[in-house]
């Protein structure tokens, strides 16, 4: 909560309330009449619909669980029987299985979103730290839940990636075997990737809610990436973000059953029909879309160690951001050649994804290569260099000057 509380129980059960657990309290303060800059715009609407995907991705989770088999002999089955037998099986687990990307997809925008408007400047580097954090158990979760279904995809993937830990010096061969539970991918690996990928998301869950906290120390950041200075500044949370962010999500959602209503197979492999068979590798192996950026930085350098550590370097990169960027200026509103700069970025970022879902030889290799070149160089030098050098564009004295300015749809406060 930015500021003092402003709530007061209105009944006796409130006030009984109040004294012993201020729980409604909170939630008046925190998205009720919670100070919020009056200049957000679209972008901003990602951290509800972010919320909204971890309840759904739990909720139809734990019913699919109430079904699946974590067992070699009967997993691929059992997937099969909840689509075709259990009611209404089928919904849930395209809802399930979409769910995971249209989550990705939203993190995504999420963190372009911060990376365009600096949101990881003082003093919100711990609200995107945890961020990053959050990323990390999202690709762990969603790695995992990819091998259950023990399809070819599955099992081929899983033996991939967990390949990479031997590449660690002295100690990988010990992980990876502590991973598979044995000399190889098998029934022990799927039970406790069935463990993990059920118990991640509550961590997940835990560390959202540190996340929202750290967010409503400081207070939002805005398009501006000026600080709040008055009240004339701000609206209140409800009704005017509860609106917007209602009204984004319904468009998330429309998008969301589009692809499980008419194509919950589009985003999938087809192989991942196929029960996984150890004997017979498929001819290209390749991730969910999600992954593919890494997965082309990975394979973009030959040594196999330098590929594992530039992947887990692109995630710890981040890690480093707000320190990495110079800038005393939050948005690249004002920033014209670092927002060029981050153009491109964007830009590489989706050239690492269709590098990493086409092989890696002639143009898709180079390609991959410059791409993973120039993510590196935008975090560890362009912003380092440009923070010190560049001239930035006037800005406003305050938010509600940037509003008449820029023609933001404001809301206006009805006073
Ligand atoms: C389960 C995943 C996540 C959830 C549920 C979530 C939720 C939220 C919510 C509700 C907000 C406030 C509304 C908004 O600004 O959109 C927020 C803000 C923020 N999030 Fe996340 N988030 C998630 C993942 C991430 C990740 C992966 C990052 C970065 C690596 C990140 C960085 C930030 C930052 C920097 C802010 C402050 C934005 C600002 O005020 O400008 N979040 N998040």
């Amino acid at each position: 909560m930015a500021g003092p509380s402003t709530y007061e129980p209105k009944s006796g059960i409130e006030r009984w309330m109040d004294s012993r657990l201020p729980l409604i309290r909170l939630g008046y303060d925190s998205m009720v009449d919670y100070p919020t800059p009056r200049n957000l715009n679209y972008w901003w609407t990602f951290g509800g619909i972010l919320t909204l995907c971890l309840v759904i991705q739990i909720v139809t989770g734990v019913v699919l669980g109430m079904h699946y088999v974590a067992h070699v002999d009967m997993a691929f089955d059992s997937v099969q029987r909840i689509r075709r037998d259990v009611n209404y099986g089928w919904l849930i687990q395209y809802i399930h299985a979409n769910g995971a990307s249209m989550f990705f997809l939203a993190v995504y925008l999420h963190i372009f979103r911060g990376l365009y408007y600096g949101s990881y400047k003082p003093p919100r580097e711990v609200i995107w730290i945890l961020g990053v954090v959050i990323l990390l158990l999202m690709m762990a979760t969603a790695f995992m839940g990819y091998v259950l279904p023990w399809g070819q995809m599955s099992f081929w993937g899983a033996v991939v990636i967990t390949n990479f830990f031997t590449a660690i010096p002295l100690v990988g061969d010990a992980i990876t075997t502590l991973l598979w539970g044995g000399f190889s991918v098998g029934n022990p690996t799927l039970n406790r990737f069935y463990s993990l990928h059920y118990l991640l998301p509550f961590v997940i869950f835990g560390v959202v809610a540190l996340h929202i906290w750290a967010l409503h120390v400081p207070g939002n950041n805005n398009p501006a990436g000026l600080s709040v200075k008055s009240r004339a500044d701000t609206v209140p949370f409800h009704p005017y973000y509860t609106v917007k962010d209602g009204f984004a999500i319904i468009l998330f959602l429309i998008l969301f059953s589009v692809f499980v209503f008419y194509l919950p197979d589009a985003l999938g492999h087809a192989d991942n029909y196929i029960p996984a068979d150890p004997l017979k590798t498929p001819e290209h192996i390749v991730p969910e879309w999600y992954f593919l950026p890494f997965y082309a930085i990975l394979r973009s350098i030959p040594n196999k160690l330098m590929g594992v550590l530039a992947m887990f370097g692109s995630i710890g990169v981040l890690v480093a951001l707000p320190w990495l960027d110079t800038s005393k200026v939050r948005s690249m509103r004002y920033r014209p050649t670092a927002r060029w700069c981050f153009i491109i970025f964007v830009i590489a970022c989706l050239a690492l994804g269709y590098a990493g879902a086409h092989n890696p030889e002639g143009i898709n290799l180079w390609m991959g290569r410059a791409a993973t070149l120039y993510y590196f160089v935008y975090f560890l030098l362009l912003l380092p260099i440009l923070g010190l050098v560049e001239k930035p564009k006037p800005r406003p004295a305050s938010i509600a000057d940037s509003v008449k300015s820029h023609g933001e749809p404001a809301a206006t406060p009805a006073e």
